[in-house]
């Protein structure tokens, strides 16, 4: 047991991270290319583990660069048993539990999102167990908050039930907007009745980019039907055009804020796109084949849009070793912030966002600083506050 003033936290030996189930390969294959002090250890489906190499460093506020890490964090390693007071009990003894300011717990994905009836986000479990922990004297005499978005830079006690029985934990400091979310993944009421799946994706996309949609701007989704974007652009008082061949929805058909162009992308006039100030792309088709249009629309001399916000569908990961390229392409187009990132609510695809100028994002105003200063050299490339760029 600690005294009074615990020490301070130091870096571990390991790290965690947790992705979407099937992207573990290409999230091993984007730590093997930008962080080369980190080797791989464990894997579960949604879940891996790496160790630091005995040279390697990284902050202990670190945040990877990473499209597929959803969260990530120090491993401080794993207790199983079938006693969840137990449980609670031998995760209570770690430092982190002593100084931290929330405690987040969360079951990895246990399939593809929509599959299975598998939705990502909390579940009623992960809630119970962090309140168990939350409930312990220490934490409720500091009252640790559990499962609740935590504050910039707070330190987060991680509690990951790779099985119920099976939970391994460590701690993060909440430098992003995804590492303040328990498990990476933003309060998104995933059971209420939405057109398509797409309503989540874009929510969760634009709270994460800091995209945000004020009343009145026209917003344009290439590849719109039936309309679950365009039923949450709506619902955000945004005036809304949807391009697609394909029927949408009559709910969003009659909606006097909407004007359906049934064509292909490729087909639209520029000019009946000149006040959109925001574009979205959502086609089922090659990513290529997408940013070809984005290009066109936004390269045209009557267009004059302030972000994009695309989903690339990676057909089996084939793409995924090409999204480095599609970031470098969508800047080439003058959109000096771009990002990118597999949503919790994406599904064999990932979300990329550009925008023209950071102070167009709500959240630039809040930027977090973290340290700049990677204590070794294999960290320094890519240990930075960024959730991908
Ligand atoms: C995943 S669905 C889009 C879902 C939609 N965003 C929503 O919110 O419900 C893909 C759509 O892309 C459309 N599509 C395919 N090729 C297209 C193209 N060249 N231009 C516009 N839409 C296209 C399809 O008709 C289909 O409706």
């Amino acid at each position: 047991m600690f005294a009074e003033n615990p020490p301070p936290l130091e870096p571990a030996d390991f790290i965690f991270v947790c992705c979407q189930h099937g992207s573990e390969k290409a999230v091993k294959s984007e730590i093997a290319d930008g962080y080369s002090g980190l080797n791989f250890a464990f894997s579960r489906p949604g879940f891996l583990t790496f160790k630091l190499t005995e040279d390697a460093s990284l902050p202990l506020k670190f945040s990877l660069t990473s499209t597929f890490a959803r969260t990530s964090g120090w491993s401080c390693g794993k207790v199983s048993g079938d006693d969840a007071a137990a449980l609670v009990g031998e995760v209570l003894k770690s430092p982190a539990a002593k100084l931290c300011d929330h405690v987040h717990v969360w079951q990895r994905d246990t399939h593809v999102p929509g599959k299975k009836g598998f939705e990502p986000g909390q579940s009623i479990l992960a809630d119970e167990m962090a309140s168990l922990i939350a409930a312990s004297p220490s934490m409720a005499d500091r009252k640790v908050a559990a499962n609740q978005i935590a504050q910039a830079n707070e330190l987060v006690l991680d509690v990951v039930m790779v099985e119920p029985n099976e939970w391994w934990f460590g701690f993060h400091y909440a430098t992003t907007t995804a590492g303040r979310w328990p498990g990476g993944v933003p309060k998104i009421d995933a059971s209420q009745e939405v057109i398509s799946r797409a309503y989540f994706k874009l929510d969760e996309a634009l709270r994460w980019s800091g995209i945000k949609i004020k009343p009145g701007d026209v917003c344009a989704e290439i590849g719109s039907a039936p309309g679950g974007a365009c039923q949450l652009l709506l619902e955000q008082e945004a005036i809304v055009i949807g391009v697609d061949p394909a029927e949408m929805e009559t709910e969003i058909l009659e909606n006097p804020n909407f004007t359906h162009i049934r064509r292909r992308g490729n087909e639209v006039r520029k000019k009946d796109l000149r006040s959109v100030r925001w574009l979205m792309a959502d086609v089922n088709a090659a990513p290529t084949y997408t940013l070809d249009i984005v290009e066109e629309m936004v390269t045209s001399s009557s267009v004059d849009v302030t972000g994009v916000v695309l989903t690339l569908k990676l057909v089996d990961m084939k793409f995924a070793d090409q999204i480095a390229e599609f970031r470098k392409r969508v800047k080439g187009l003058g959109f000096s912030v771009v990002k990118s990132r597999q949503l919790a609510f994406n599904r064999g695809e990932i979300c990329l966002v550009g925008v023209k100028d950071r102070f167009a994002l709500r959240s630039s105003r809040q930027r977090v600083k973290t340290s700049k200063k990677p204590a070794s050299k294999e960290a320094s490339s890519a240990a930075t506050d960024k959730e991908s760029s």
